[in-house]
């Protein structure tokens, strides 16, 4: 039986275009579990969008002189041709301002109310006292109240990992022009955080897979929860509503109280697009459907804490019962996929101070396939890890040119130049059997791996299994028997394009660009890595038009062994990857420091 497999991807702020530190937490990582998980033959529903609420797009809108709604249209567009160009196979990748987003984050809304879950008090809130705008949490800093840290944001402490009200930090201050904000008080919507404790415990207990971090990290989040405002005084957001806030313009829904429904929406739109409206619930509420989500580890508190705590009132399973709403009995995450930090050169990515390096200025000088491999085998999957240009271009000269182009180019060009198709194979020797053996099993061993979102265990493993082709080849050197054995060197090229058919099908979710030009140079028909594609449509329920990624992504592409057919034509083959000249680390570096 199949299983579905929801796979939630962080949504990025459409607030400028995404650099590499962005795709390596979110966008890769993703991408390479859903494609396996696909070939694995698992139903597989990869949605996201951009995010487009709320501060981060308010301030930027001011930087740039252009209506909030402007900014996001032009981020949206940029972010999702980036994400299209490095071949991330979205289901759906929309956008947080459709129609249907409105009112799918409004039924949850409301819903979590009816069930008691939201409740409405005054609070503080902080203002520019130059403008005269509200501050919002992340763009008001000061020193930690609970561990002393003085990098503390209004929303939370990355040092000690708690929640925090901006007017708890110490000596606060404004990211945006440093002056010292006002607070002032007005009426706000909590969600009901305590109320959620025991279940969010329970439910954390039984999640004993995933990443030690990522766990121990949540589990101290639902030690200490409180009520959570879900409200701001903002006029760009989703309007709350209930009756007394839905006409005011100053007051909406908090951008990550919205941004994390977006999962949701996102999947409903999907279905509706599809033409069969209720196909997103095979993936939300099927008792034996599981959802991954795949974030940068900033993003954890929001999906480990407070998207679980909407699900679970949205169903009435909180201390204060409920029933749920007409979307039925939604699922909490099965998996929260985080990963660490990426720092550029050993130093944090600024995209004001020029740290930095643009998913879009890499795909102009260099293959998407380049840098999926080296997120992939030198991501931070685990720990906080630097991006450097000198390990790029090693990585892809030693590893992904000299190993794995150089296997497919000389086993290619000796068939092609010497048969001119695919062999057939001869009685097998040990050696022979010894390799299919080794490439065979690399399946259920690299499998495995990404069966639990080990990127880096899978891409390596399959490089040894490449580099143990490469070691069979140059030990049988078929080029030498052309005259004394043509039956033996047959035998061994066939030996050797079936391990690089089989590595290639292990390496297609991280490299589907240069996977599908392999297949095809096997003379293969049909596609092994399908290619997303940016569409324009129209919003479903009458807004503006926007651009979405979507693909068809069921090929029948299976993961595991296809058996080459001899005598299908065989033509020489251009070079995969590039090598990159050492020069490139230094020309990168020096373009760092100028621009
Ligand atoms: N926009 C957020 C960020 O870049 C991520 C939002 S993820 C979502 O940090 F789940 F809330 F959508
Ligand atoms: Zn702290």
């Amino acid at each position: 039986m199949p299983r579905h497999i929801l796979t939630a991807v962080a949504w990025p702020y459409a607030n400028g275009p995404r650099h590499i530190g962005h795709v390596a937490g979110f966008g890769v990582p993703s991408d390479v579990f859903s494609r396996y998980q696909r070939m694995a033959g698992n139903r597989v529903l990869m949605v996201s969008g951009t995010d487009e609420h709320g501060t981060p797009i308010l301030v930027q809108a001011d930087k740039e002189g252009v209506s909030p709604r402007e900014l996001a249209d032009r981020y949206n567009r940029v972010i999702a041709e980036d994400l299209q160009q490095l071949g991330l196979s979205y289901d759906l990748f929309t956008r947080t301002t459709t129609r249907n987003h409105y009112r799918v984050a409004q039924d949850m809304f409301r819903q979590l109310h009816a069930n008691g879950y939201v409740t409405e008090r005054p609070s503080l809130s902080a203002i520019s006292p130059s403008t005269g705008r509200t501050l919002p949490d992340r763009y008001i800093e000061g020193t930690c109240p609970i561990c002393g840290y003085d990098g503390a944001r209004g929303d939370q402490c990355d040092n000690c990992g708690n929640q925090l009200d901006p007017e708890q930090l110490i000596n606060p201050r404004s990211r945006i022009n440093g002056e010292t904000p006002k607070f002032i008080e007005t009426q706000h919507l909590f969600l009901d955080l305590p109320a959620f404790a025991d279940a969010l415990g329970s439910w954390l207990q039984s999640r004993t897979d995933w990443r030690p971090n990522v766990l121990k990290f949540s589990m101290n989040l639902v030690e200490d929860l409180k009520p959570r405002a879900i409200s701001r005084d903002l006029d760009w957001g989703v309007p709350i509503p209930l009756p007394g806030w839905e006409d005011r313009p100053d007051k909406r829904l908090y951008v990550w109280f919205d941004a994390v429904i977006g999962y949701l929406s996102a999947s409903v739109e999907w279905a509706r697009r599809t033409g069969d409206a209720d196909a997103w619930r095979a993936w939300w509420t099927e008792p034996d459907a599981e959802s991954y989500y795949f974030m940068g580890k900033d993003n954890v508190t929001f999906h480990s804490v407070i998207w679980p705590s909407i699900l679970l009132g949205y169903n009435g399973e909180g201390a204060h019962g409920g029933t749920p709403g007409d979307f039925g009995r939604l699922s909490l995450p099965t998996e929260v996929v985080s990963s660490e930090y990426l720092t550029m050169e050993g130093r944090k990515f600024s995209s004001s101070r020029n740290v930095v390096i643009h998913v879009r200025d890499f795909l102009a000088r260099y293959s998407a396939d380049s840098l999926r491999f080296y997120l992939s085998a030198a991501g931070p999957e685990n720990q906080d890890t630097d991006f450097t240009w000198a390990e790029l271009v090693r990585r892809n000269n030693d590893e992904l040119v000299a190993a794995w182009g150089n296997l497919v180019n000389r086993t290619l060009s000796f068939t092609a130049k010497n048969l001119g198709e695919l062999p057939s194979a001869g009685e097998l020797t040990t050696t022979d059997r010894a390799l299919l053996a080794t490439t065979e099993q690399g399946f259920a061993t690299v499998g495995g791996y990404l069966e639990r979102s080990r990127m880096k265990a899978g891409i390596t493993e399959a490089v040894r299994v490449v580099s143990e082709a490469n070691k069979y080849l140059s030990e049988e050197a078929p080029w030498k028997l052309r005259e004394t054995d043509p039956d033996r060197m047959r035998t061994i090229l066939h030996v050797a394009l079936q391990a690089v058919s089989d590595c290639n099908t292990m390496l297609a979710p991280f490299l589907p660009h240069s996977a599908q030009q392999v297949h095809e140079l096997l003379g293969r028909d049909g596609v092994l890595a399908p290619a997303p594609s940016l569409v324009e449509v129209d919003d479903l329920d009458g807004g503006p038009g926007y651009p979405v990624l979507t693909g068809d992504y069921d090929t029948g592409a299976r993961w595991g062994r296809e058996d080459l057919v001899p005598g299908v034509p065989v033509s020489p083959p251009t070079p995969l990857f590039a090598k990159l000249d050492p020069s490139v680390a230094e020309e990168e570096l020096a373009r760092m420091e100028q621009e």
